[in-house]
């Protein structure tokens, strides 16, 4: 009988360590599941189109969500509180890396922390808008890819299909450090290559269909660069562009989808998967101070046919071929 007790009381603590070991191998493997805390400043098509792709991006390199990563998904809504309040939660969350898609997004992750790394999801300025010291070499924690889009290559496009053109617009939002740092850039090309550019800012959306309406009695074609608050409002812009036959040639693809006529676009979604890519990486070990900041020079022709017909434009035969070979045809 006290063999029996002895046995049982054996089996009983053999039993109890089980328990536990059993127990910590499964707090193990929860924590083992790096968590990624991505902050999109707002919906519009081309961010959408950069949180799927920066998904892609994770998924080749072997990070399936669900799985063996933990998203936190997060949208501003376009509001600065939330902002703070967001990259305060992935911090508290002790997330593994933070993206942020949007420039005032990226800034508000790089605010939360110093040491947590941030990955820049589509950022056109890094340097400019103060987070990081230097593109080739970031130093700190904060590194990612840039949306900077081929200037030079897209006003060409312009004179090109509008070769009678004596008045280009560009319309910014003033408080928009992405769309401003094109529009300077976009200035100084303009008038080394003789180009009359008037410029139209605005502060908000409630401003842009006055504003438009005034740009297009005034201007023979409208450039808009990667402006967060008219990518939002695309629709505006291009109905009252195309009833006064003025065509829009935005920055990026989504813009052109959304009705815009042309341009020679970095592709959105790939600028997602590039960033996807460039976040595993970090979650592998890789230093964002020493992993210089990814540019994608070249552009991919994208052109709209449904907005050429409504504004009786022919585009040119190249351009179409280009497009359907290489780029993007909307129809
Ligand atoms: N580059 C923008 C920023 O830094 C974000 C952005 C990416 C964007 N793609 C865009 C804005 C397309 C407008 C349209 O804030």
């Amino acid at each position: 009988m006290k063999r029996l007790y002895g046995l049982i009381a054996i089996l009983v603590v053999f039993l109890g360590f089980a328990f536990v070991s059993e127990s910590h191998k499964e707090a193990a493997t929860t924590k083992e599941v790096p968590t990624v805390g991505i902050l999109q400043l707002l919906s519009h098509p081309a961010l959408d189109a950069i949180h799927k792709g920066i998904i892609h991006g994770l998924a080749e390199e072997g990070y399936h969500v669900g799985k063996n990563v933990k998203i936190d998904f997060q949208n501003a809504e376009n509001d600065q509180s939330n902002l703070k309040t967001m990259s305060a939660r992935f911090v508290n969350e002790n997330a593994d890396a933070m993206i942020g898609i949007a420039t005032p997004a990226a800034q508000a992750l790089a605010n939360a922390s110093s040491t947590t790394p941030v990955v820049l999801g589509a950022i056109t300025d890094p340097e400019g808008a103060h987070l990081v010291k230097n593109n080739n070499h970031p130093g700190n924690n904060v590194t990612g890819v840039s949306d900077q889009a081929p200037l030079a290559a897209q006003l060409k496009l312009i004179q090109k299909i509008m070769p009678n053109m004596k008045t280009l617009g560009i319309i910014y939002t003033s408080s928009d450090d992405s769309a401003t740092a094109q529009y300077h850039q976009f200035a100084a090309l303009c008038k080394k290559e003789h180009v009359n550019l008037k410029a139209y800012s605005i502060a908000n959306t409630n401003d842009l269909n006055q504003v438009s309406q005034e740009m297009v009695s005034q201007v023979d074609a409208i450039y808009v660069p990667t402006d967060n608050t008219v990518a939002s409002a695309m629709q505006t812009l291009v109905a009252t562009a195309t009833a006064k036959k003025v065509p829009v040639f935005p920055a990026v693809d989504t813009m052109v989808k959304a009705g815009g006529l042309a341009t020679l676009s970095i592709n959105q979604y790939k600028l997602g998967v590039t960033t996807g890519k460039m976040t595993a990486a970090i979650l592998k070990g890789k230093k964002p101070a020493d992993t210089p900041i990814h540019f994608v020079r070249k552009g991919e022709m994208t052109i709209n046919l449904k907005t050429a017909h409504k504004l009786g434009i022919t585009l040119p035969d190249s351009v179409v071929k280009e497009a359907k070979q290489h780029g993007e045809v909307y129809r």
